[in-house]
């Protein structure tokens, strides 16, 4: 009898961690407000997400919505007024910058909006980067990056520069630079916003193909249309709350919250 509620007891427990595992990211009861003189903005204003690993999340909501906060939030590349973030179970909303830029180093890749390459290193040298702080040699940095170019189908372009590959080749070597440390989670700030309709789309395959391979996507979109076509979860956000969450199973959506 005491070992079948010893068990019983093992096994929920067991549940309730991998449950808790399950989840990437976890904000709870998230805030970020900035005084600006007697005003405060209340860019974020008490969000919880839950993001599984895995999911491809998409955040939407009008602009000044909150959706760059959030994600600099997660990215660890701010800290909340109020709340608490766990990524992979570890709380980093009360941690000190050099322990926050680590572990953004190793968890986290990041494409945004802009492409953000640095103009005067050519793509590879912008792949080999990050892999620079996690002390990869010389040799083993070259070969990575070549690997992760040709990932994205440009294995030909490594001693380009920014200025002289286009758009969407910027964002296809943003794309391969936020994987260089091989991260749990790529956050991407509205990836095809300075891309065409069509280049726009390949870029979205790779995103597509980065998720079916394992990886947790949150990307923030203002078009309904690729968030729905992408993503199986969406948090719309309005005036720093979520609205609404839905969730997709196979092409029928649902308001869970
Ligand atoms: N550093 C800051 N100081 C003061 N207010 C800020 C700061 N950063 C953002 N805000 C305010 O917080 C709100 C949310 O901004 P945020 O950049 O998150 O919006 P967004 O949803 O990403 O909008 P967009 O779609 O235009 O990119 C906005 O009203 C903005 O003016
Ligand atoms: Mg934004």
């Amino acid at each position: 009898m005491l070992n079948k509620n010893l068990s019983k007891a093992k096994f929920l427990k067991l549940t309730i961690f991998l449950i808790y595992m399950d989840n990437v990211i976890e904000l709870q009861n998230v805030a970020k407000h900035y005084e600006m003189g007697d005003n405060i903005v209340r860019a974020l204003d008490g969000v919880n997400i839950k993001v599984q690993k895995g999911d491809f999340v998409a955040i939407m909501g009008p602009s000044g919505s909150g959706k760059s906060t959030g994600m600099n939030l997660v990215g660890s590349l701010d800290l909340p007024t109020q709340g608490e973030i766990y990524l992979d179970g570890r709380n980093i909303a009360h941690l000190e910058e050099s322990q926050l830029s680590q572990i953004r180093g190793k968890k986290i890749g990041f494409i945004f909006q802009s492409f953000n390459l640095i103009p005067n290193l050519t793509a590879k040298e912008n792949v080999m980067l990050p892999m620079l702080f996690q002390g990869l040699d010389f040799q083993n940095r070259e070969e990575k990056a070549q690997e992760l170019l040709k990932l994205v189908d440009l294995e030909d372009r490594g001693d380009h520069y920014p200025n002289q590959l286009s758009g969407g080749q910027q964002q296809r070597v943003a794309i391969a630079r936020s994987l260089s440390n091989d991260p749990e989670v790529i956050l991407a700030d509205e990836p095809t916003g300075n891309l065409d309709t069509k280049t726009g789309e390949k870029v979205m395959k790779f995103l597509d193909e980065l998720n079916k391979s394992g990886k947790t996507i949150i990307m923030v979109t203002h078009d309904p249309e690729v968030a729905q076509k992408h993503a199986r979860t969406i948090y719309w956000l309005r005036d720093g709350k979520i609205e609404k969450v839905t969730k997709r199973l196979n092409t029928i959506w649902r308001t869970i919250k």
